[in-house]
């Protein structure tokens, strides 16, 4: 017999979690407004809420964090992560910034202008929040076949070239400051791009003299699909997969909290020294000293030693592994989630679980309020609420899909949590009939409301 992948780590320390009753549960979530972001994590068993900055360090990046250098100007943690980002990432220049969106906020400082369009594959939320803030347009490009849930696709988060050429010869190049590629591709699921589609992105941006950007997120689980399900990678190291990778672009933003495995942190890297250079006064303003953006020294350590232990195959087949155990209990279940199952995250079809429920009453949060219900297992809403009012019209975006995602923290939980959380699914699944109604919003912020709103049963 072949041997089963293993986890390549044994655990050192543990952290309790505790189950609480079903009628603790019905009153907390209540008093949180119907609102998963308002419980307080006692209040959760197994908290699926995000795969960001919830890892568990390794011990060696506990090492690191004890010889951090914390020098305003200069420090050695600094040249430890660019010694990293250049060698891993192949990207001469980089800015540290405390986390993803802050990135974001000084890149796009930067680079972005009111009415300017910024194309890609399903933008996040937060990188769409920071182009609209500008009164820029966010222009999703994301292959048809990534909105299908029941299609096996192995690349959905790829980018349908001629939706991007049609917006290159629709404006301006000016008007364009930068293409974005998210990889992966959380909204559509934790859907990788292809290498193939990397390529010809890039040489598409290359013809109409566009910028091209990751968003890097989770690049390294990017890598991982490349190398098991692209032709032509099954004999290259997730490494060389990701220099190959970041071979093809002007730079990326980046959530460490993501495939770093840290708790907090980020950065820019950049190809261009003097868009570094542009960029680097934003970062002084909004972020900090150029040589540690918001981080502190030991971060800066730990960040690095993370980049290294996520692009080990190792590694990330265990990870992937979980999810993709996650998702073989669901399957048998009958429970329907977009297939194949992303990188990061299980991400169940919510329209497909409650089509009796009006897009109104907002179908995937009401899915994500009865599965903490039934087992204290918490998700996230990837549909009506995320998704946000039309800046100009005011009214409710309704995305295609309606999505709950169930995101898995690296190298924290076992995979009897997957069962117990497949099991809760199941039993919502079995009673979902009785779900004939959904939520109301009682207030909501103008931007990014999904963090803040409070909602009531209708
Ligand atoms: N880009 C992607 C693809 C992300 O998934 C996130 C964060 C960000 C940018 C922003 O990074 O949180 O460090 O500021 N995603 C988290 C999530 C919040 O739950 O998916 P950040």
């Amino acid at each position: 017999m072949n041997l089963p992948y293993a986890e390549p780590f044994k655990i050192k320390m543990v952290e309790s979690i505790r189950k609480s009753t079903r009628k603790e549960r019905e009153q907390w979530i209540k008093e949180a407004k119907y609102n998963l972001f308002n419980l307080k994590s006692e209040q959760v068993f197994v908290d699926l809420l995000t795969d960001s900055g919830t890892g568990a360090m390794s011990d060696k990046q506990w090492s690191e964090m004890m010889i951090g250098d914390e020098s305003y100007a200069g420090a050695s943690s600094f040249y430890k992560m660019l010694s990293a980002i250049n060698n891993l990432l192949g990207m001469p220049y980089y800015l540290p910034t405390h986390q993803g969106r802050a990135a974001e906020n000084v890149l796009f400082s930067t680079l972005i202008k009111a009415g300017d369009f910024v194309p890609g594959n399903s933008h996040f939320d937060t990188t769409k929040g920071h182009i609209e803030f500008r009164k820029a347009t966010a222009i999703d490009c994301t292959i048809d076949e990534a909105f299908n849930t029941t299609l096996l696709h192995p690349f959905k988060g790829n980018v349908n070239l001629q939706k991007l050429e049609e917006v290159f010869k629709k404006h301006p190049k000016e008007k364009i400051p930068l293409c974005i590629l998210t990889i992966t591709c959380n909204s559509s699921g934790g859907q990788p791009v292809s290498m193939e589609n990397i390529k010809a992105v890039s040489a598409l941006c290359k013809k109409y003299g566009i910028r091209l950007f990751f968003d890097a997120a989770r690049f390294a689980e990017n890598a991982y699909f490349i190398k098991v399900r692209e032709k032509g990678f099954e004999n290259k190291t997730i490494k060389e997969i990701v220099k190959e990778m970041f071979s093809y672009v002007d730079g990326a933003t980046m959530s460490a909290k993501k495939d770093a495995i840290v708790n907090m942190g980020g950065f820019i890297a950049f190809r261009d020294e003097e868009l570094k250079k542009q960029a680097s006064m934003y970062n002084i303003m909004f972020e900090g000293y150029v040589t540690y953006g918001g981080m502190s020294g030991r971060d800066m350590n730990a960040l690095a030693q993370g980049l290294m232990e996520s692009t080990e195959f190792d590694y990330l087949e265990s990870r992937i592994g979980q999810i993709e155990y996650l998702g073989s209990k669901l399957r048998a279940f009958g429970v329907p989630f977009q297939e194949p199952v992303g990188g990061h995250a299980i991400f169940v079809d919510a329209k497909r679980f409650l089509p009796q429920l009006p897009k109104e009453q907002f179908i995937a949060q009401t899915l994500g309020i009865e599965l903490y219900i039934e087992g204290g297992v918490r998700g996230v809403e990837i549909g009506t609420l995320l998704a946000d009012r039309d800046p100009i019209t005011r009214e409710n975006r309704y995305p295609e899909l309606e999505l709950l995602r169930l995101a898995v923290p690296r190298r924290v939980y076992t995979n009897n949590h997957m069962e117990y959380v497949a099991v809760a699914l199941a039993n919502v699944f079995e009673r979902r009939n009785q779900i004939t109604k959904g939520l109301k919003i009682l207030s909501e912020a103008p931007i990014m409301r999904h963090f803040t709103v409070e909602c009531d049963r209708v």
